[in-house]
């Protein structure tokens, strides 16, 4: 694409998608005024929001240092995304100790003793460009670098389980049957070659290689390999302790951490991850709930999302990003951001946001 392509494409979007983040965010001055390689690489950056107007973000980052680098571009729709104001600098901490706070569902209702929560950090390795940059011999030895670190956890009294791959001819390749039987249980991933958004952005090249997922034998400590980031480290449980589910998360990530080498991290931005939605704590945290008023049966999530909203949480169907709600208003809530608030902040944004839905619906 040429410079004017770029500028009209995104002037046609901002026009069309006002929700495009990376079209509204776009700065016709800045990109002019970079040097012909800085341009090639911010529009490689940008390709998937340009390719794709109806994005919400619309940019995800190559390399670990393109957020500093292109910070003039990024930083707006970083602030944007996270509720970021322009007075205060951006700076992530973290806080992984859940003895500080109590935030069990099952106190408040019975019925919310057994919800399927799911908690997720993502991390990208110092050693490597992220996905969208990398190569087909970098996917497949990212891949061995991480199947090496699970061999040391596999007979862990904690985390002890198993490495599944899906690269062709990998010693520890699983069948198409149990790949989509896997993806069914919602366990791994899906094909990322169906994804026009990751697509674009290379993120899913040379699928499937490089790709997998290591499962613990009691299925609750997972960690995707060669996904949207290089890692995805996810804890999952049925139940209402949400901090009973955290801790097990930081004691699997701690583990983990110790077997590979360096995360890419940055004291802005905290963790350095593809998509700029999942910078700071890099954590996405979520519970399936039946929310059959507030969705008038799982037909209208217009309301629900509305509510969700003011309590800093985003709504999707339980099948995942871009789905509809399941039957009985089955709905996936989460906290929207993610850099700028702690681990520990997201926990109980998570909860009193799910305390006040649940008031609501039961009202
Ligand atoms: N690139 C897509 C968009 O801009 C997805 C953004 C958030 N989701 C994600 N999986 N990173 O709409």
């Amino acid at each position: 694409m040429t410079l004017d392509q770029v500028i009209a494409a995104n002037r046609a979007t901002r026009q069309k998608h006002p929700e495009n983040l990376m079209a509204r965010h776009f700065d016709e001055d800045y990109f002019r005024g970079l040097d012909e390689p800085s341009r090639q690489r911010l529009t490689r950056i940008i390709a998937s929001g340009i390719e794709n107007p109806d994005s919400q973000m619309g940019a995800y980052a190559m390399n670990p240092d393109d957020y500093d680098k292109f910070a003039p571009m990024l930083d707006p729709m970083i602030r944007d995304f996270h509720g970021l104001p322009v007075e205060t600098a951006i700076a992530q901490q973290h806080d992984w100790d859940t003895s500080s706070t109590s935030c069990d569902l099952g106190a408040i209702d019975r019925r919310l003793k057994d919800v399927s929560m799911r908690v997720r950090v993502a991390r990208n390795l110092s050693t490597f460009p992220l996905p969208g940059a990398m190569s087909k011999e970098q996917r497949v030895a990212l891949e061995d670098l991480a199947a090496a670190a699970f061999e040391n956890l596999r007979e862990d009294a904690l985390f002890g389980g198993r490495y599944l791959s899906i690269t062709p001819g990998s010693p520890h390749e699983i069948d198409a049957e149990e790949y989509d039987r896997r993806v069914g249980a919602h366990q791994m991933f899906k094909d990322m070659s169906g994804d026009s958004y990751l697509n674009t952005a290379g993120i899913s090249a040379d699928w499937p290689h490089g790709r997998g997922m290591y499962v613990s034998k009691a299925e609750d400590f997972l960690v995707w390999v060669g996904e949207e980031d290089h890692l995805r480290i996810m804890a999952m449980q049925r139940g209402g302790n949400l901090n009973a589910m955290f801790e097990r998360l930081r004691i699997g990530l701690e583990r983990l951490q110790d077997l590979l080498p360096a995360f890419a991290t940055s004291p802005s931005y905290g963790n350095v991850t593809s998509c700029p939605t999942n910078l700071g704590a890099g954590m996405r945290a979520s519970l399936h709930m039946k929310l059959p008023k507030l969705t008038s049966n799982g037909h209208d999530l217009a309301r629900v999302k509305r509510e969700a909203k003011t309590l800093g949480l985003a709504v999707r169907g339980a099948g995942g990003e871009h789905s509809d709600a399941g039957q009985d208003g089955l709905v996936d809530i989460s906290p929207s951001a993610r850099l700028g608030v702690t681990e520990m902040k997201i926990m109980r944004r998570l909860y009193g946001g799910a305390a006040a839905l649940w008031e609501m619906e039961t009202a």
